[in-house]
């Protein structure tokens, strides 16, 4: 049987000592199948944040159990904790996190520039290039873009380079923190309707943070978490 794409038991995090400690995330049960599509939502400070950098393995400093496709992460060395980060998650923040010295093609180059330590395997420089042009066509961007750096772009153009970005490497797990909070309702409507037709052609499940009830409504299945709670986790017929 191949293992979940995401289980989770108990999973914790606090943060801080004494009497700022904060328990940003409590006793979470949670279990993600391969292709399956989830917002994330719930009011600010509920945890959201916390648990797609937990799911994300960019924060090690869990209580519980989390194994990402079968591989508890406590229990893997830096390596393979980048490899996994590079080759199997792909994340799309709202911030966008593009290095603004670094042109278009540069940025799209980074996660698999790290992935393996320098070179993705199975994929040399030219394929890869390859394929991060024809992403930007995909995400509607023009070959031009490529050439340009990310503040010479709109917000919604680096919404889609960050798409992109993400894609690069076909992740098995797409992570999302508020990816339309900072575009207009039509570029939203547009951005999700890529990302959710990109994860499905990539076979990629697609985990969403969100405050947007058009964004929330689309997805089959809906996670509310308060206090660092899940107090919900609501399957949908689509
Ligand atoms: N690195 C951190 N250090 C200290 N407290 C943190 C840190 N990250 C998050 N928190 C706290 O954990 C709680 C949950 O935060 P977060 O996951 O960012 O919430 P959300 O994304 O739902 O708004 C908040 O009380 C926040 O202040
Ligand atoms: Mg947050």
């Amino acid at each position: 049987m191949t293992p979940a794409l995401i289980h989770a038991r108990r999973l914790g995090r606090a943060f801080g000592e004494g009497p700022s400690r904060v328990q940003a995330l409590v006793d979470l049960d949670l279990d993600v199948e391969a292709g399956e599509r989830l917002a994330i939502t719930g009011p600010s400070g509920a945890g959201k944040s916390t648990l797609l950098n937990l799911l994300g393995a960019l924060d090690g400093g869990y209580l519980g159990t989390l194994q990402i496709a079968g591989a508890e992460l406590h229990a893997l060395g830096d390596r393979q904790l980048s490899a996994l980060r590079n080759r199997t998650i792909g994340f799309v923040f709202q911030s966008f996190n593009l290095l603004p010295s670094l042109d278009v093609a540069a940025n799209l180059a980074l996660p698999a520039a790290f992935a393996e330590g320098g070179a993705a395997a199975g994929a040399d420089p030219s394929a890869l290039r390859a394929r991060a042009l024809e992403l930007l066509a995909r995400v509607g961007l023009d070959a031009s873009v490529a050439a340009r750096r990310p503040l010479e772009l709109s917000g919604g153009q680096r919404q889609r380079v960050a798409l992109a970005r993400a894609l690069l490497l076909k992740p098995a797990l797409l992570l999302c923190d508020e990816p339309t909070g900072s575009l207009d309702r039509a570029h939203a409507d547009a951005v999700l309707d890529l990302f959710e037709e990109l994860a499905r052609e990539n076979g990629s499940a697609l985990l969403i943070v969100t405050h947007d009830p058009l964004v929330i409504e689309r997805q089959p299945r809906v996670l509310h978490l308060e206090a660092g709670r899940l107090m919900r986790d609501e399957r949908r017929q689509p």
